[in-house]
């Protein structure tokens, strides 16, 4: 291990000129607003605006637009930005020596507090650069025999769909895409769905923790262990899950977990974790080969070729950062800010809101749609006169404009989101 002096006299100036960095006023503004919020309850913090004016200083923002899209991917806060910044300066001393040897043994730091978070063994978690990565190598990796059935549903992810639709033509594997309403009166409904779909030939489940389209969570724990009693293995895509709201391993039982840590972590972009069921790990084949030797060992999946260290290692920054929040408080307060704008919204008869607002349905995402005017026409009006930037959602069922706000998002943005729309369903753009 190297001391804080020996690890300066090797990464030379560029390390010592980093030190300043190492004064972490980000982090020391979260601990401080941290202290002040101290004994009081979630949801009691959610409305304190003098706590979240602290968080929101955290960020180097661009405040002349809003942005209600940090479900695509999220800024970083200072702290993290800074350190991904730190970590690439000191790789280019000499890439071989100072990323090589130096930074990138230290994403055994990152997995073991990933881990920790996540509630699984470190042996169990590989680092990815994102979530399609995670979820690719799982869907790449299970070995399936022409005629076996995933069970999916027409709701998740585009790319994740189009991974197995790839399967079908290759391996002539079967894909089933079951429909569910939106929203749900009931969990029951989505569970009842997915089950009720599968077959004899059904090997696989595939289906979101939350969707990206409407902000739906998904009973996983219910759905995971009645596929598994069946004997069919079960993919949950996680990728806006962790890190937005509480839950556990423990808490879903699934095979395989997939999610990025540039949405709700706030991590460098090009980030992400595949979590596999330690029994599935050696029958699980990577993306990119790697040595049979590896075959038992979680970090096969890592096996990608040269890549900066920087990136998953500012991870450890983030997670800093999200812990000096606590996941309770990010949740009521991402709960808190949806909210607002949703009930206010509610009150209109043109405008339809496809989430359902019970918080065991939904957490920060929000899909709204004003009846009267099509999504693409109010997605530009937001953006060409309130500079919000909001993304269009367009399914075969439902349309509508998804609303994701973050930790730094305030209070005046999501009144002037909530203006505009009102402003756009009573007058008809
Ligand atoms: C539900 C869902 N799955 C997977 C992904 C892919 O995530 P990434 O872009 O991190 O690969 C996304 C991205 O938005 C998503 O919303």
């Amino acid at each position: 291990m190297l001391s804080r002096r020996s690890f300066l006299q090797t990464t030379g100036t560029a390390g010592a000129a980093a030190f300043a960095a190492f004064r972490n006023e980000g982090l020391a503004r979260v601990q401080a607003a941290g202290h002040r919020a101290a004994g009081a309850a979630p949801h009691e913090v959610a409305s304190d605006e003098h706590y979240w004016r602290e968080i929101q200083q955290a960020f180097t923002l661009d405040r002349t637009i809003i942005n209600l899209n940090n479900g695509g991917c999220c800024p970083s806060p200072r702290v993290v930005h800074e350190a991904l910044k730190r970590y690439l300066d000191i790789s280019n001393q000499a890439p071989v020596y100072h990323m090589w040897q130096i930074l990138e043994p230290n994403i055994e730091t990152v997995r073991r507090r990933l881990a920790a978070a996540f509630g699984c063994d470190a042996e169990e978690l590989a680092i990815t650069r994102n979530a399609s990565e995670a979820l690719q190598i799982a869907q790449l990796g299970i070995d399936l025999a022409p005629g076996d059935e995933v069970v999916t549903t027409n709701q998740d992810y585009g790319r994740m769909l189009d991974t197995w639709e790839q399967r079908v033509r290759r391996d002539r594997i079967k894909l089933t895409k079951v429909s569910f309403p939106v929203p749900p009166e009931s969990m029951d409904v989505l569970a009842d769905r997915l089950l009720g779909a599968i077959t004899p030939a059904t090997k696989v489940l595939h289906f979101c923790h939350i969707t990206n389209l409407t902000g739906q969570i998904f009973p996983v724990k219910r759905i995971c262990d009645e596929a598994r009693r069946r004997g069919i293995k079960t993919v949950v895509d996680g990728a806006h899950a962790f890190a937005h709201f509480p839950f556990t391993a423990a808490d879903l039982g699934c095979d395989y977990y997939g999610t990025s840590l540039h949405k709700w972590l706030l991590a460098p972009i090009g980030t992400g974790f595949l979590y596999v069921r330690r029994d599935n790990i050696p029958a699980l084949w990577p993306l990119t080969p790697a040595n049979e030797k590896k075959a038992s060992d979680i970090r096969k999946f890592e096996e990608i070729g040269t890549h900066p260290a920087a990136n998953h290692n500012a991870i450890a920054e983030a997670m800093s950062f999200h812990e000096g929040i606590g996941i309770e408080r990010k949740s009521a307060r991402l709960r808190y800010l949806r909210n607002r704008w949703a009930s206010r919204l509610a009150q209109s008869s043109r405008i339809r809101i496809h989430t359902n607002l019970d918080p065991a349905h939904s957490c920060a995402i929000g899909t709204v749609q004003i009846t009267t005017v099509p999504t693409s026409k109010v997605v530009a009006q937001l953006w060409d006169r309130w500079r919000i930037i909001a993304t269009p959602i367009v399914h075969a069922e439902y349309e509508g404009v998804r609303v994701t706000p973050n930790v730094y998002t305030t209070i005046e943005e999501i009144d002037t989101f909530a203006g505009a729309m009102e402003g756009m369903a009573k007058f008809e753009v």
